[in-house]
């Protein structure tokens, strides 16, 4: 790992360095490691993740959305499925998620498929929830209008009054995505724009490493 003196690069846009004997040969392990780095220094979103994805008629969309875990086959994430993103994975199963840390300068991009998550996930996953957001993960029918949000309360206070011991269920649409990339970027900010750049991209013997111009 390229190590990184936070305080010091802040102050001079010296953020550190990559180069290739510091890359895992599996990206999943990078990202892993990085992930790990923007966890250690103060950030207040280090899992948050922009996901963009493409509907039928070809206009991308994005989002922020938390990372809830890395598995070996790539980033998950929980949503409902019937918002705008899950209608778009739904005719077009591919994306593009971004993570960027300001404070490290440094991106990673992955692309690739889609799959849902088993819904035994999304079932553990919700139970973990504090109950507030269950109660406001089901009372939403994520990304379709509303009139008020005196609406949007009346339908949280129905479902305390019909689940008062919290135990509301998941609802079935709530439910875990995973991106299974076949290309992952990692761009570190260098002095003067000369920034580092590796791309692995799935071969079917395994990962291949490429520096790429800045
Ligand atoms: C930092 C941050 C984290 C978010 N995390 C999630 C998330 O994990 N799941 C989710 O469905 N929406 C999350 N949202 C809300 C989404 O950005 C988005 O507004 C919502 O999912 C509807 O998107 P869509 O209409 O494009 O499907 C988050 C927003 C922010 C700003």
């Amino acid at each position: 790992m390229a190590r990184i003196d936070h305080r010091h690069t802040r102050r001079d846009y010296r953020l550190g360095q990559l180069r290739r004997a510091d890359l895992a040969a599996n990206p999943i392990d990078q990202l892993a490691a990085w992930l790990g780095d923007a966890k250690a220094i103060e950030n207040p979103e280090p899992t948050a993740m922009i996901l963009a994805t493409v509907g039928e008629d070809g206009q991308p969309a994005a989002r922020a959305v938390l990372l809830k875990h890395l598995d070996d086959e790539g980033p998950c994430w929980y949503t409902d499925s019937r918002s705008l993103k899950g209608q778009q994975l739904a005719v077009n199963p591919k994306a593009s998620i971004l993570f960027y840390w300001p404070e490290l300068e440094r991106q990673v991009r992955l692309d690739g498929e889609v799959r849902m998550l088993d819904p035994a996930l999304a079932d553990a996953y919700f139970a973990s929830r504090p109950v507030g957001s269950r109660y406001a993960a089901a009372a939403s029918h994520q990304s379709q209008p509303i009139a008020s949000r005196e609406e949007l309360e009346r339908r949280l206070d129905a479902l305390r009054a019909r689940y008062p011991d919290g135990a509301v269920p998941r609802p079935p649409a709530w439910i875990g995505y995973r991106l299974e990339p076949s290309l992952v970027q990692f761009w570190q900010g260098r002095e003067s724009r000369l920034h580092d750049r590796f791309q692995y991209t799935r071969e079917p013997e395994g990962w291949t490493i490429t520096r790429l111009m800045p």
